[in-house]
């Protein structure tokens, strides 16, 4: 088989075979092919576009490109939960706690955060003492008893992905369904869980920029989900605005308590137990998603969640004191106030300028190398309908950083939009895809 021919192949529009797409992720995997030849297929991908088949092909031969996690030692249903990448959105550390309080075992690998969007790795590393490479026995003991655990990815895991993710992130060719779906699900897939609920974001700070889009991707990626013998639920949700206020490592961790104290912003609470009711209902706790996000709601209000992360904290050597007292984070020593310069309404706060804002403030990287202040960020005191008079605050960053600082207010400025009309409220959760 030559490397050309499959290229040529794809490029003239024809359909992949199994042994072709097989040499392709083999190939990639262990460098044999040239990196201009990967390039140029995933182009071709790109402009011909790929069948149902040869994308859930593409998916499970990348997921068994390198490790598949055999979750079997741990007794129960494990689910996993997946967000496409979003802006403020640390929902995995409210919804692994609700659903584990409802007897659902979440065995969770996470990635870092990279351009403007966060990784849950990063959140959880402002905790101090906590460590996020657990050796496989001590992962699966903590699930077992803790009823969960989130580890960052290794590098072991859909080796393929990493190679070709690199590549697309360089030649144009990220926003393609086929290959968002086999990157995503190969990843999913080798992690090892029973079930997946997926969070697909859409709107100005997610890869899916409208709801068409999102249905599509969230569609192809169950349809292959339920191919592999793993219920896949998708979400559909707005990335138009971050998620709750607080975007940034530290800051989040804190707001995610905060939630779990019942005391958090009621989108991300909204979020929260909609996303854990379904894993507890597909985790086989609950007889519907609606009984599941009762499960949930009952978990949060009387603290059991709550009890479940500190616990999970303390399991992977995190200071579980800081559940009572934030001092314990990083600290933060500048801080710097955006104010309204008009009266009105807020009618947008474009969740790409507050990503970037983030990254700029030093919470976020622009290159994998980057070191990140895990202190640093932004915290939202008005989100999207909300009425405001000149003067009034509308953010504050932190940071340790004069000039970073400076360069988010800058980004924070563009962010918001300001109109003499009230805004109609944007609806949070907009689809839910493969529940039946
Ligand atoms: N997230 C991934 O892991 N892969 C993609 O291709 C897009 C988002």
């Amino acid at each position: 088989m030559k490397m050309y021919d499959i290229i040529l192949k794809k490029r003239e529009g024809g359909s992949l075979s199994t042994e072709e797409i097989e040499y392709f992720v083999k190939g990639v995997t262990d460098g044999s092919i040239p990196e201009y030849q990967t390039s140029a297929l995933l182009m071709a991908i790109l402009w011909r576009g790929m069948s149902s088949e040869e994308t859930y092909v593409l998916t499970k031969a990348m997921k068994y490109s390198g490790d598949v996690v055999d979750l079997s030692g741990i007794k129960g249903i494990k689910v996993d939960k997946h967000s496409t990448g979003g802006v403020g959105d640390k929902t995995t550390l409210i919804v692994a706690p609700l659903a584990a309080a409802c007897g659902v075992k979440v065995a969770k690998m996470s990635g870092r955060g990279l351009g403007f969007t966060g990784g849950t790795v990063d959140k959880m590393e402002s905790i101090p003492g906590f460590r996020t490479a657990l050796e496989p026995e001590e992962f699966f003991k903590q699930v077992s008893e803790v009823g969960m655990s989130v580890i960052g990815q290794t590098a072991h895991v859909a080796p393929a992905d990493k190679k070709l993710y690199a590549l697309r992130d360089v030649t144009a060719t990220v926003d393609n369904l086929s290959l968002i779906t086999s990157s995503i699900m190969s990843k999913k897939l080798a992690c090892g869980s029973d079930a997946i609920v997926l969070d697909v974001k859409c709107g100005d700070g997610a890869f899916m920029k409208n709801e068409e889009m999102a249905a599509k991707l969230s569609n192809m990626m169950c349809e292959i989900g339920r191919a592999d013998g793993k219920k896949t639920v998708a979400v559909i949700t707005d990335m138009n605005q971050p998620l709750g206020n607080a975007v940034g490592n530290s800051l989040e961790v804190i707001e995610a308590i905060e939630v779990l104290k019942g005391r958090g912003p009621k989108d991300i609470e909204e979020l929260s137990l909609k996303l854990a009711g379904i894993m507890i209902y597909i985790g086989g706790q609950a007889s519907s998603a609606e009984e599941g996000e009762k499960k949930a709601a009952e978990a949060l209000t009387s603290g059991r969640a709550l009890e479940v992360f500190g616990r999970f904290v303390s399991a992977q050597g995190g200071n579980p004191e800081i559940v009572n007292d934030y001092k314990l984070f990083p600290q933060h020593s500048i801080e710097k106030k955006i104010c309204a310069k008009a009266d009105g309404y807020v009618a947008e706060i474009k969740a790409m300028c507050i990503g970037l804002a983030s990254q700029h403030s030093g919470a976020g990287r622009a290159t994998k190398e980057d070191e990140i202040d895990l202190s640093a960020g932004i915290y939202l005191e008005k989100k999207v309908g909300a009425a405001v008079k000149t003067g009034e605050l509308l953010a504050t960053v932190y940071g340790n950083d004069e000039s970073k600082v400076s360069a988010a207010a800058a980004e924070i400025e563009k962010a918001f939009v300001i109109t003499n009309n009230k805004p109609e409220t944007p609806v949070l959760i907009k689809r839910i895809i493969g529940l039946q």
